[in-house]
């Protein structure tokens, strides 16, 4: 049996595939802007499973695979055996012999690993612990629709360096763009995943260093799901990382703000630059779905 192709990183696509998924996105958009129906997913059956909370991500998928003519099947821990303990390699040799395609929100990256692992049809990554490539797929598509092609233009990150960060540094390498990352001290990125960057990433725990000149700004709660009990000490040690007005002015004019949502206003960004004029963020919510029906026709092949 040929081995599926996986979404676990982006670097599971070359940089040709990304190109290709992109477009063919941007293709879906307009066809259901028209009103066409594009029914290439008939008969395909998508498995959803999610350790923790979503709006996007779930609504997306499953409405994406409705608009494809399939169907989604929401899988819960707290109501499948894989919540009372059944093995991960065990759940993923079951379901892949039941659905076309799965897609996972894990707690830990290494389950997501082991599940594709022994999966007989290709697995998505819909946030782990490591990184949250759906994501940057709808980013990448709503920096292109606003500002043209991002090869070459400068991307702040300021906040956590977790999973939205992880992916926004593999993105830097996969798209060629540079990356000035803020955190605050203790919460830099895995130095691993820098380390692959191929030095187009810059380290600072000053946001105002950051955000000078950038073309895109981008930010992620600080504490992220999972992450609940450290809450207010996050709260502090965040302090000064706040997305606001004074550093989107060190940016260049006609920067982008984005954010993968959701957000907490008055936290990690001001209501003055996720409903200002700098702000995607909705086009940058909607385009999920757009990227996730290309990626889902690209793994089963629909897509030549
Ligand atoms: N951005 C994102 O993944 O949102 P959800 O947690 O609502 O899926
Ligand atoms: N970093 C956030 C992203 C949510 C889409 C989290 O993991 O909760």
């Amino acid at each position: 049996m040929k081995a599926p192709r996986h979404f676990i990183s982006l670097d599971d696509l070359s940089p040709d595939e990304l190109r290709r998924v992109l477009d063919r996105a941007l293709h879906l958009k307009a066809a259901r802007a028209r009103g066409e129906q594009v029914l290439t997913l008939q008969n395909r059956v998508l498995g959803m499973i999610f350790e923790k909370a979503s709006t996007r991500t779930r609504v997306s998928f499953e409405a994406g695979m409705a608009q494809l003519g399939g169907h989604a099947i929401f899988l819960s821990p707290r109501d499948t055996q894989l919540g009372r303990g059944e093995p991960i390699a065990d759940s993923a040799r079951v379901l892949s012999r039941m659905v076309d395609i799965i897609m996972i929100r894990a707690h830990h990256h290494a389950d997501l690993v082991e599940f594709a692992a022994h999966s007989r049809v290709p697995v998505i990554n819909a946030l782990t612990d490591l990184n949250h490539p759906c994501q940057l797929l709808a980013d990448m598509l709503t920096y292109e629709e606003h500002r043209g092609s991002i090869a070459g233009k400068t991307v702040a990150w300021v906040g956590d360096g977790f999973n939205m960060c992880h992916s926004y540094i593999q993105a830097a390498r996969v798209f060629g763009f540079r990356l000035n990352v803020a955190t605050p001290a203790g919460y830099g990125p895995d130095p691993a995943i820098v380390a692959e960057a191929d030095g187009q990433v810059m380290l600072t725990h000053d946001p105002r260093v950051a955000c000078r000149d950038a073309d895109l700004v981008v930010t992620d709660v600080w504490t992220s799901m999972g992450q609940e009990d450290e809450t207010e000490r996050r709260r502090r040690d965040f302090a000064g990382y706040c997305v606001n007005e004074e550093l989107m002015a060190l940016a260049r004019p006609d920067a982008l703000f984005m954010h993968c949502l959701p957000a907490h206003r008055g936290e990690e960004v001001d209501a003055a630059v996720i409903d200002g004029p700098w702000s995607v963020v909705w086009d940058e919510a909607e385009n999920r779905l757009h990227t996730q029906k290309a990626l889902l026709e690209f793994l089963l092949g629909v897509l030549d």
